[in-house]
Formats: C-alpha cells, sequence, structure tokens
C-alpha cells in the first residue's frame, strides 16, 4: 500500500567508533515498530554490518522461540568490487537510492546506520537526514570528534572534519529542498558515577553544540544488558517476559527502557503528524476500495 509520503529520515553518525550508533538505531526502530509505525532501515556500513547483525539475531531468536514481535524492512549494501573508487561510488549510490526508492511512501520512519569513518554513503546519508543522532560518550576523545577543545581551558578552538561534513550536509539539504537538519547530540554510555571529567566533558558538550546550532539530548547511562540484548537481537523495548529474554529481566533492563522513553522524547519526532497522515491514507484507502466494490467511480464509494 502506498502513502504518497515520504518517509522521515533518522540518520545515525559519528566518526569515532564505537559510540553507540548501531545500537540507538536498532532500538530506535524497535520504539517506532511498537509504536505501529512502518519501520525501514539501512545499513550503509559495509564492514561490520552490526545493524543487520542485530536484525539477523532478531530473525533467528524468535524463529527458534517462536515468538511474535515486529521486524524493519531492512536492507544492507554490501561492499562494492568496482575497478575504481569511482565506479565503487556510483554502484553504491545507485544501491542506495534503490533501497531508498523501494521503501519511498511506504515507510513512516527511514532509519540510516553509517560507519564510524567517512565515506562516500556517510556524506550521501547525511545529506538525507531529517533527524541527525551523534552518540558521544563521555570522554575529551569523543568531544574532539565534533570540536577542538583546549584541554584546560575546555574553550572550543576550531570544528572538526566530522562537523564540518554535517555543515556541507545541511548546507546541501537547504539548497535542495529548503529543509534543515534537526542534528542532536545524545550522550551515551554515562558512567553512573559523576567525576570531574565527566562533568568537564557534559560542559564542553554544551558548549560545542551551541557553537555548532545542534542540541544535547540526555542519554543513556553504561550498562551490560545492551551486551546481552545483541546477540538475541532484542532490545529494551520488547517484553521482559523470560520466555522473550531466555532469563530473567532486570533492574537494568526496566531503567535503560525509561532512558530510551525519555531519549526518543527529546527527539521530537515527528510521530503525530506520522499517525495522522497515516489515519488518514487509511481512511482514503477504505473509500476507494468500498467504491471500487460497489462499482462506482474512484471516490464515491461510502466510508
Ligand atoms: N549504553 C551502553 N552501555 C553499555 N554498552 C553499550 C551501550 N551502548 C552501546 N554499547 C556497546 O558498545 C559497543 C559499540 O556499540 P555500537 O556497535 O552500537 O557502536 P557504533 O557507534 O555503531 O560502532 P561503529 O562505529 O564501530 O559502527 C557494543 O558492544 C554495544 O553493545
Ligand atoms: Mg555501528
Amino acid at each position: 500500500m502506498a502513502f504518497g509520503e515520504s518517509a522521515h529520515v533518522i540518520v545515525l553518525g559519528n566518526e569515532k567508533g564505537g559510540s553507540g550508533k548501531s545500537t540507538t538505531a536498532f532500538h530506535l526502530a524497535v520504539y517506532l515498530l511498537y509504536q505501529g509505525f512502518n519501520v525501514a532501515t539501512i545499513d550503509t556500513d559495509s564492514r561490520q554490518q552490526t545493524l543487520t547483525q542485530y536484525i539477523t539475531n532478531r530473525r533467528n531468536w524468535v524463529r527458534e522461540h517462536d515468538l511474535s514481535v515486529p521486524h524493519t524492512t531492512h536492507f544492507h549494501l554490501p561492499r562494492t568490487k568496482g575497478d575504481s573508487i569511482r565506479e565503487n561510488e556510483r554502484l553504491e549510490f545507485e544501491l542506495f537510492r534503490q533501497a531508498v526508492a523501494e521503501v519511498e511512501g511506504e515507510a513512516d520512519f527511514l532509519i540510516v546506520d553509517t560507519p564510524g569513518f567517512d565515506t562516500h554513503l556517510t556524506r550521501l546519508s547525511h545529506s538525507l537526514a531529517d533527524t541527525l543522532i551523534t552518540p558521544v560518550n563521555d570522554s575529551l576523545i569523543d568531544l574532539d570528534v565534533l570540536a577542538k577543545i583546549d584541554p584546560v581551558t575546555m574553550e572550543m578552538r576550531g570544528i572538526s572534519h566530522y562537523s564540518r561534513l554535517v555543515q556541507r550536509a545541511r548546507k546541501e539539504r537547504l539548497s535542495i529542498d529548503g529543509r534543515t537538519i534537526d542534528w542532536v547530540i545524545t550522550r551515551n554510555r554515562i558512567s553512573m558515577l559523576s567525576s570531574r571529567n565527566m562533568r568537564a566533558v557534559q560542559s564542553g558538550i554544551e558548549q560545542v553544540a551551541t557553537r555548532l546550532g545542534c542540541r544535547v539530548a540526555d542519554g543513556i547511562a553504561e550498562r551490560v544488558v545492551f551486551r546481552s540484548l545483541f546477540p538475541l537481537g532484542l532490545t529494551v523495548f520488547d517484553p521482559l517476559e523470560d520466555e522473550t529474554l531466555g532469563g530473567v529481566a532486570t533492574m537494568s533492563h526496566v531503567s535503560a527502557r525509561q532512558e530510551y522513553r525519555h531519549l526518543v522524547s527529546a527527539l521530537n519526532l515527528p510521530m503525530r503528524q506520522r499517525a495522522e497522515r497515516r489515519m488518514k491514507a487509511h481512511a482514503e484507502w477504505a473509500l476507494h476500495a468500498n467504491g471500487a466494490e460497489a462499482g462506482l467511480p474512484e471516490g464515491q464509494g461510502s466510508a
């Protein structure tokens, strides 16, 4: 069923490996599925394919345990093996374009996971984003990925390669369709113990965000539960029953779920608008289907 509306695109990006892009992409996707949305996911990290692995693990786990949980429409982009960089980029672009075209009009949300380094597809994905999420860990190294910071005064001295990439994507986006990218930095793997260093990083992030024109959202604490959920392909939004988890849920599951809910709410995703469009599209479809069944010209059926 085509609803004739393009999906809201959420991109996970950060040129720092292991900051939590794939974990956040997967959790957001599953959260939106449970809200009743049609969600598509694209894994552009053709080397690691962590998001694809999550999705494969989920399919295997639910099949083996005869569970019923929702799934996204998933695409992963294989590594291209053309004769030249230019040829590879052309092939990658074509695969990416096909995947986007396939879900266009069908999906309410399209979530794109990118690798922890700059590629042609990373740049392309960023310029397609409506919402860009950059998870950062509480460390000066992570902050360095966004901007050059004086370690003593914590003053911003200049912007990083990645922030420049986002600025270019924002300009490109503005010139293509006049829309802005809502860039949200989310703190991830936050230590449970507050420290001087952590507070310094936190205030550094706030400062950098103001200068870069992005928002900061409170994120997720460091919790072992994420490591145990990965091999099962589950998230903290899936039922916390023993038969789903294959074991007993902990307080950590519940707290992590609460944190993710706060994060989603801080993202201000257009969920209400999407739901209204979906209801309108369903009503229109029912009207047409009813009219067609009664042999009436299009749109003249009674609802
Ligand atoms: N809040 C968290 N608490 C504990 N572990 C976490 C948390 N978030 C992510 N992790 C773990 O950190 C590791 C890296 O996470 P993830 O793969 O999501 O990062 P990434 O940014 O996608 O990495 P890459 O750049 O390599 O693609 C994983 O083992 C994941 O389970
Ligand atoms: Mg990843």
